[in-house]
């Protein structure tokens, strides 16, 4: 290959990342995925259904920056470090098994990669006040599930950080809630913006897009595959309230039950036992420190599990864990079936749940989330739950769209606890 040829082919691939993806890296980024790639605005927010590309998206860009830039750094924040090391771990392994780009590699660590040209990528947790970015300065810096990140730390933490260097900040998310700088970043004219439905992504189905907006309803399709800000007005639990409530953390893992011992902590457990037509539900919560709790365990029977199956996990479960306190929801099982539970667990009690006591625990769980009293994991499908049923249920006669809508009853478990636990106090 003569020289000239080589030279200009450097330049091509510092000029366009597109080409540095197909020719480098092996991958073929969608439409709309390369006009995110060419993009060179300081201010990015890429507002793009579930599961189109973001994450992938970015990491070839940030690859792309790394090696075609000499000293420069560039942070993956997220709400936590989970959601980071998602994406840090993709571009990891395309550094990492690549014959050539492994070997510019200076230095590799879990979470931050040097290469011999200076520049680092580095993944983070913003956590709830950004205390883990503080002393940190940056070229780029790209915000996954941005939604989901808490507003002050993206203003008063990470666009700080890029003042020195006059930075990159991307924003990408799919929608959560308007009351947000991802929102408003969103709607800002000097952003550049881009928003993306599912249906142009080639990987996504029609038929499976068909059979998503069946099953989980309009407004939730919406907000998942068209990438709409939706949300009901009367929702009971707005998503700007659920989010101040959101860390990023994974809930106890079904296969950890049978492990031999116990998992240590207090905890608070709730069962709401489906009738015919839902399903039964435990939750775990658990007691940490200034009164607040942590959703930690989640189960969902499947239809027509039979309630002596509940009841056997529950005792499952108080062998695994030291229950302080629990309700299981009386109306459906009856007195009988409780008196069994309180065989073995004395501290569990029986609960009607009437529309009354239902409207009771949902104005205390609510107050228990203004008060940042409750932690729930970043879970889109169980948040996107709790921000419709509790919507459903504000518009009164909850008894009949519980037994609708089998996804009402994800309600009542964390209800139940913060009902208990407000007794206690
Ligand atoms: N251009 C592409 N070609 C082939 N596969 C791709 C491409 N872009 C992304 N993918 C694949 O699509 C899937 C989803 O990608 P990714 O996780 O980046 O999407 P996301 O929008 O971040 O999803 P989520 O909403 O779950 O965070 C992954 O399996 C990824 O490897
Ligand atoms: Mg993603």
């Amino acid at each position: 290959m003569d020289l000239k040829r080589f030279e200009g082919l450097r330049d091509k691939l510092r000029k366009d990342p597109v080409f540095f993806a197909e020719a480098v890296l092996g991958f073929h980024p969608f439409p709309y995925q390369a006009k995110l790639l060419r993009c060179n605005s300081k201010r990015v927010v890429a507002c793009w259904a579930r599961q189109t590309g973001k994450t992938t998206a970015i990491a070839v860009k940030v690859i792309h920056f790394a090696f075609t830039n000499a000293n420069k750094t560039t942070l993956i924040v997220s709400r936590g470090l989970r959601q980071s090391m998602i994406m840090f771990n993709i571009i990891e392994r395309f550094i990492l098994t690549h014959p050539f780009l492994a070997r510019s590699v200076l230095k590799s660590t879990r979470t931050m990669i040097e290469l011999k040209n200076g520049s680092k990528i580095i993944a983070l947790p913003c956590g709830p006040d950004g205390a883990t970015l503080r002393g940190y300065t940056a070229d780029l810096v790209v915000m996954d599930e941005a939604a989901f990140m808490p507003e002050d730390v993206i203003a008063s933490v990470i666009f700080p950080m890029l003042a020195t260097t006059n930075g990159t900040a991307i924003m990408l998310s799919t929608p959560w809630g308007r009351n947000h700088i991802f929102y408003r970043s969103f709607k800002n004219p000097d952003y550049w913006s881009q928003h993306v439905r599912a249906e142009d992504c080639p990987l996504i189905s029609k038929e499976f897009l068909e059979e998503q907006r069946r099953t989980i309803g309009d407004l939730r399709f919406k907000m998942e595959y068209e990438a709409e800000f939706v949300e009901e007005e009367n929702s009971f639990f707005s998503q700007d309230l659920i989010r101040e409530c959101v860390e990023d953390y994974d809930l106890i893992n079904e296969s950890q039950l049978w492990v031999e011992g116990k998992i240590a902590g207090d905890y608070y457990l709730g069962a709401d036992f489906g009738k015919k037509v839902d399903y039964s539900v435990i939750a775990l919560l658990k007691r940490e420190e200034e009164g607040k709790l942590r959703l930690v365990f989640l189960k969902q029977f499947a239809l027509g599990t039979p309630y002596s199956e509940v009841i056997a996990y529950i005792k499952r479960l108080d062998e695994k864990f030291d229950i302080l306190k629990g309700f299981v929801d009386q109306s459906a099982i009856g007195e009988s079936l409780v008196e069994e539970i309180k065989e073995f667990a004395p501290q569990i009690d029986g609960l009607t749940f009437t529309a009354r006591v239902k409207q009771d625990l949902m104005v205390l769980l609510h107050a228990r989330m203004e008060q940042k009293r409750l932690i729930l994991p970043m879970e889109r499908s169980l948040l996107t739950q709790i921000n419709e049923q509790q919507y459903r249920f504000g518009r009164a006669k909850p008894t009949e769209i519980a037994e609708e809508k089998g996804y009402m009853t994800f309600y009542h478990p964390p209800g139940s606890h913060d009902d208990q636990l407000w007794a206690l106090a």
